[in-house]
């Protein structure tokens, strides 16, 4: 298969309502699991939380799929989180990307995990299960999320303790940065747990926040509907259940339309 990695050479092939951008860094976590940066173009503009269609052109077809970008609103670059898929469509070749490779982006940012689309609250919930922590990544480098939110919680749940690398490796860099940094240290918290591995918790989400052994951990009440808001990203059974696990405790699901006590991400990278 031949895939268009030259950014002069994909310019001219590329689709109408299409940037071509340059890879800037790649970084492997692990077998299955990277991250890379890549060039913004001048007039892109989005809500931290939000997602846009990735892709290639393979075979002179471009591909694209759904990729929340992970990089908060006022950062220079654009930031993506990937899982590698060995017979993926369009993971089996991204994966094999380097600095200075083309990739293409659909000019159309949108997604539902914005602070727009949640009521004012004290707390808000980030659940992430793998892949999905990267709107949270961008999320908790904005300064709008600390000016709506007292507490910012990051959960991020995984097979494997390796998995783990990314949310953690971001927490740090968070409160060491010179803009968010101070606020990111005495109001951003990283709960995670793994289900596959030993660890100090272990078990899923959904689990952990109905035996309350999550609020345990944090140092927190239950949520509570009048203060506490949510977000969540993971894989489709994941969405499902948190849902229903928030909804018994009387939050309800918002859209940017009409804000609500919590909201979904229904485009999942897989
Ligand atoms: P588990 O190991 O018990 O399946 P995946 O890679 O399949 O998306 O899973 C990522 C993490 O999400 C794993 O820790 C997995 O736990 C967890 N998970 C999978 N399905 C659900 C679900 N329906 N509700 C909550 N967590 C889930």
């Amino acid at each position: 298969m031949n895939v268009m990695t030259q950014v002069d050479e994909l310019t001219a092939a590329a689709p109408a309502n299409t940037f071509v951008e340059t890879v800037t860094t790649v970084q492997h976590y692990t077998d299955s699991l990277f991250r890379f940066r890549m060039t913004r173009p001048a007039s892109f503009r989005f809500r931290s939380g939000e997602f846009v269609m990735i892709g290639l052109m393979i075979d002179g077809k471009p591909l694209y799929r759904a990729y929340s970008i992970a990089s908060p609103s006022w950062d220079e670059e654009l930031e993506f989180f990937s899982i590698k898929v060995p017979d993926g469509p369009l993971t089996q070749h991204l994966q094999k990307i380097k600095p200075g490779d083309a990739i293409l982006m659909k000019k159309k940012p949108t997604g539902t995990l914005v602070n727009d689309a949640l009521i004012p609250g004290k707390r808000v919930y980030m659940f992430s299960t793998g892949t999905g922590v990267a709107p949270f990544a961008s999320l908790i480098r904005d300064p709008e999320t600390y000016d709506k939110f007292e507490n910012v919680i990051l959960t991020q749940t995984c097979r494997t303790v390796a998995e783990l690398a990314y949310a953690k490796e971001l927490v740090e860099e968070t409160q060491n940065d010179p803009l968010i940094g101070e606020l990111a240290k005495e109001r951003l918290q990283l709960f995670t747990s793994v289900t596959r591995e030993d660890y100090p918790v272990q078990g899923r989400i959904t689990t952990l926040i109905e035996n309350g052994e999550l609020f345990k951990h944090l140092g927190l009440p239950p949520l509570d509907p009048a203060i506490d808001r949510g977000m969540i990203c993971g894989s489709m059974d994941m969405l499902k259940d948190t849902k229903a696990v928030l909804e018994k405790l009387g939050l309800n699901e918002g859209a940017n339309n009409k804000p609500a006590e919590f909201v979904v991400e229904r485009a999942f990278v897989g």
